[in-house]
């Protein structure tokens, strides 16, 4: 969470502060803030709400400065106000932050008692004073060194120095951190992403390490202060893919992607020649797994949770799933012949990133599923599987979601098939409705109209309910995510079966109602769970797939039927609705449907 940038140029750098803040609002956008150096003073404007108000303040707009840094927030220590905003400084040193220090109040302690005065309420003003504190007696390298050794928790720090009109300290811990090469100025950045409108030439900092950003160079530091080398990458350049076109939300364009998304997945893994799956690099012997378990958070783990179902159905691994803020603190019992996997859109997502450091520190075998190949958790696996999406800019996840499921589902079959536990002749007709799902997807996209009217109800609701057994009940968990993050209705995902253990007691009079029930193995089950919700007054919206029966069911208020494939396929077509279904209706509430309130897209602290 929260965004950094910096530039050291030979020209001002105030505006292009602003813009790559502008693309980083992804990561945080409660409050904003922006530092310059010129004529030997640090000049600080800060902003409680979006880049915009910053943008319009005069104190911006006159903004001097050829070296400086910027930084939008999403709050951990202290309110999202203008005082908390970053960047905080003091006379002699300005600071942007990304993470959590966990010691601040001690060290804060120690800070204050030696005169220091604190003027917000972040745990981030400690690094300020830190280094500030021992500039008194060191050097920039040690000052740096000693400040970063007595931090303790994850961060990513931009830092700029009164006496210093050619430097920029970059320092990472925990969260992401990448510097930029451009012509005559170079770059830090907290990702990439706001780094590739200005060059798409890129090292990442690993953690321990820190820089100096002058104008012409870049020096790396391991954490003794000793200067170590470091690659710079090459990005390919598709700046493109970020425009949202006619569309009104980035989350509506990513909804209606979905088809050629999965397509691009499609044509990466599927090998049309041999009748196969292009995971032919695939670093482990077959016969050395027994076992799986896959790890992600949010719609993440959703995707894990999915896969759970199709590895079960299609395999004969054991398997199990985790999420990763869970997994990562527990007494876990590795198993050397037990795959670890790893799922995120983003790559960057903190517990995501832990668990999987915690998992290769005990040799495990690892692999990633992850949109953003250049992302930590890509780099940190030993085997990665990308989902060839493109860039997902709607905080809430959708053709990610669809991504992850599908390399996911290929991953089963992979498996199923050199396992033996699948035979040829189904691999085949799996991989010829694989082939088929754009297109599905596409069709069941038409739904929309009608989803639009319903979710008129879904607003004036107080709360609401999503049911589904089997394959169908990691999309309910999925839908009703979807629903409250994006229109803050409560939502409960369930398992059909489950609803008289308890949860029946929160249906009342109107409630609404999701049922997924598709024509699977569990379309009856589903149906009697429905009729008992309905009996006590639920108004339910039935989501099915089409078939030559008609629905065997009365009193339902509203029926959406998406298309018809196999029975593993089918979650891919029940979440397009309910993807709709979400979208409508934050958007008749007139919620900020790109960024939802509280939330951010790629979660880098715990
Ligand atoms: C919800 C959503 C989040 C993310 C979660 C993990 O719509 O997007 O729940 O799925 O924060 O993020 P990644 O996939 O980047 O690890």
């Amino acid at each position: 969470m929260c965004g950094i940038i910096g530039i050291n140029s030979n020209k001002s750098v105030s505006a292009t502060i602003i813009n790559s803040l502008k693309k980083l609002e992804y990561r945080g956008y409660d409050s904003a803030g922006i530092a310059t150096l010129s004529e030997g003073l640090i000049n600080e404007v800060k902003t409680e709400g979006r880049v915009d108000k910053l943008e319009k303040n005069s104190l911006v707009q006159n903004m001097e400065g050829k070296i400086g840094i910027g930084h939008v927030r999403w709050a951990t220590h202290g309110l999202p106000n203008s005082i908390n905003a970053h960047p905080h400084s003091s006379q002699n040193v300005s600071v942007v932050h990304n993470g959590i220090i966990e010691n601040s109040t001690l060290l804060k302690k120690f800070l204050v008692e030696k005169g220091h005065k604190f003027k917000s309420q972040t745990d981030t003003e400690v690094i300020v004073h830190l280094i500030t504190e021992h500039l008194r007696t060191q050097n920039i390298v040690n000052s740096i060194k000693k400040t970063l050794k007595s931090l303790h928790g994850s961060f990513a720090l931009g830092i700029l120095f009164k006496d210093q009109p050619d430097l920029i300290v970059g320092a990472r811990r925990g969260s992401p951190l990448a510097v930029g090469y451009g012509p005559n100025e170079n770059y830090l950045g907290s990702d990439s992403y706001a780094l590739k409108s200005m060059t798409n030439k890129i090292t990442y900092l690993d953690d321990g390490e820190f820089c100096f950003i002058k104008k012409d160079h870049v020096e790396f530091f391991d954490e003794e202060g000793t200067k170590i080398n470091k690659k710079v990458l090459e990005l390919s350049s598709d700046e493109k893919k970020y425009d949202k076109g006619d569309y009104k939300h980035f989350m509506a364009k990513e909804i209606d992607d979905q088809p050629i998304t999965l397509k691009n997945g499609i044509k990466e893994y599927l090998d049309n020649t041999n009748n196969d799956i292009n995971i032919y690099n695939f670093p482990w012997k077959i016969n050395d797994i027994s076992s799986i378990t896959l790890i992600g958070c949010g719609t993440a783990y959703h995707s894990c949770l999915m896969a759970k179902y199709w590895f079960e159905e299609l395999t004969s691994l054991d398997v199990s799933v985790d999420i990763a803020s869970e997994f990562r603190y527990r007494k876990n019992r590795f198993k050397k012949e037990n795959l670890y996997v790893f799922v995120s859109q983003s790559g960057e997502t903190a517990d995501t990133y832990a668990a999987l450091d915690l998992c290769k520190n005990n040799g495990m075998k690892t692999c990633s599923v992850v949109n953003v190949i250049e992302s930590s958790i890509a780099r940190k696996s030993e085997f990665v599987l990308p989902i060839h999406c493109g860039t997902e800019i709607g905080v809430a996840s959708t053709k990610a979601f669809l991504g992850q499921m599908l390399i996911l589902y290929i991953l089963s079959l992979k498996l199923g098939l050199l396992r033996k536990d699948l035979k040829k002749e189904i691999f085949i007709q799996k991989l010829k409705d694989i082939k088929d799902l754009p297109n599905l997807v596409e069709k069941t996209l038409l739904t929309d109209n009608k989803i639009q009217t319903i979710s008129s109800t879904f607003n004036k609701a107080k709360g609401s309910m999503f049911l589904g057994r089997g394959f169908s009940y990691p999309i309910a968990l999925e839908g009703a995510l979807k629903l409250k993050e994006l229109s803050y209705i409560h939502a409960e995902g369930y398992p059909a079966g489950e609803m008289k253990h308890g949860p029946l007691a929160l249906i009342e009079e109107g409630m609404p109602v999701v049922v997924l029930a598709p024509r699977d193995n569990y379309y009856k089950k589903t149906i009697s769970n429905m009729q008992e919700v309905i009996a006590r007054g639920a108004k339910v919206l039935l989501i099915t797939n089409k078939s030559n029966d008609n629905v065997i069911s009365e009193n339902i208020w509203e029926t959406v039927v998406v298309e018809s494939t196999n029975e593993d396929l089918l979650p891919f077509l029940l979440t397009i609705p309910l993807q709709k279904l979400a979208y409508y209706s934050a958007l008749k509430k007139g919620f900020d449907i790109d960024k939802p309130r509280n939330l951010a897209k790629s979660v880098t602290v715990e």
